[in-house]
């Protein structure tokens, strides 16, 4: 196959930032993608839905007029989120969804929740409403072996959450293990779960591959081989509770090549030629528009979009741009090593 169309996809889970970087990733988005969900973990936080407003309004004057886009705002959960507050600012549509981090598991979590007991009067509201809950799924205990703190989140914190909230709708989000790959297949319909490309892509040896290569390094942390395989096929299965959220999370070259540099890779730039590409090594481009553009809208109870979106495959691999430049400051674009055919033709 050569050329296919697409409904356009969605990236159910980005993170813009705000300022300069924001006017400078948004682009890399809207360009290819028609509707998105915000992380919430700026500095400080998005806590409520006023401040979500007002976010939602400075990604709108960043997006570029050619582009018909739409933000779907979070709120930041913490120990003191405001059950109240929370149901005015769903039911006025000012927010989507609630992300949860607990406290400490990644970049600008410090305030996130360290007791899920604490927060638990704040999801029975939101399952009420039919408000979907977004989670970073690690625990943080610093004992416990950063390759298992998925594992270990999804056996004991998210199983407790499922149990006493069935109802809930839940996204355990970039997931990266088979782990997960089960026990989201064997949890009932309201538990899905996003996958990135560079989990998709990747395995854990490329953080190490001659020597360590922060812009590699994100978290949940790339895993095992067998893990990207059990990703792979999650994704390419056409399997409705697996779908397409980016974590496209750019940090300055400065707070990446750093004694203790920032978690996260900036991919929104060329997400859609890599999971062509990869869908397509798996002989799997029939389930392409399922990951990006269907499954994701069922488990959140909206439309598809109407808009359709061309990728062709060319004769030479694609020659990726390398870095963004943000204020005389570089953000580098994740870069998957291996030869990429596929790109968004022009409409
Ligand atoms: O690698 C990551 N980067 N993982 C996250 O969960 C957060 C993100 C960020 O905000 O930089
Ligand atoms: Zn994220």
């Amino acid at each position: 196959m050569k050329k296919i169309e697409i409904t356009k996809p969605d990236d159910w889970h980005v993170h813009f930032r705000d300022n300069e970087i924001l006017k400078a990733v948004v682009p890399e988005t809207t360009r290819n993608f028609a509707r998105s969900i915000i992380m919430p973990n700026l500095i400080p936080p998005i806590l409520n839905g006023k401040q979500a407003t007002a976010y939602k309004k400075r990604i709108e004057d960043a997006t570029p007029k050619k582009d018909t886009f739409k933000p779907f705002m979070t709120i930041y959960l913490t120990e003191q989120t405001d059950k109240n507050e929370l149901k005015e600012s769903f039911i006025n549509n000012a927010i989507f969804a609630a992300k949860l981090y607990p406290a400490g598991a990644t970049t600008n979590s410090g305030s996130g929740v360290k007791d899920i007991k604490k927060i638990m009067p704040v999801l029975e509201t939101m399952a009420t409403l039919g408000m979907p809950l977004l989670i970073h799924g690690e625990v943080t205990d610093q004992k416990i072996d950063i390759f298992d703190r998925e594992k270990v989140f999804i056996e004991t914190i998210l199983a407790f959450i499922i149990n006493e909230l069935p109802e809930l709708k839940i996204t355990l989000e970039h997931i990266t293990t088979s782990d997960s790959v089960n026990f989201v297949n064997e949890a009932n319909k309201n538990l899905c779960a996003s996958i990135t490309p560079h989990h998709l892509a990747l395995n854990r040896n490329t953080i190490f591959k001659g020597g360590i290569r922060p812009h590699y390094f994100c978290l949940p942390i790339l895993k095992r081989e067998k893990h990207r395989k059990s990703l792979v096929d999650a994704a390419t299965s056409g399997n409705s509770k697996f779908f397409l959220g980016t974590d496209s999370a750019p940090h300055f070259v400065s707070d990446k090549e750093n004694a203790c540099g920032c978690a996260g890779v900036f991919n929104a730039s060329y997400s859609l030629p890599i999971l062509a590409q990869i869908f397509d090594n798996n002989n799997a481009l029939k389930t392409l528009e399922k990951f990006t553009s269907i499954n994701g809208a069922s488990h959140y109870n909206l439309s598809r979009n109407k808009i359709k979106l061309k990728l062709k495959k060319n004769e030479n691999p694609l020659r990726l741009r390398k870095s963004l430049e943000v204020n005389g400051e570089k953000i580098i674009i994740f870069d998957p090593e291996f030869s990429i055919f596929w790109d968004v033709a022009l409409p």
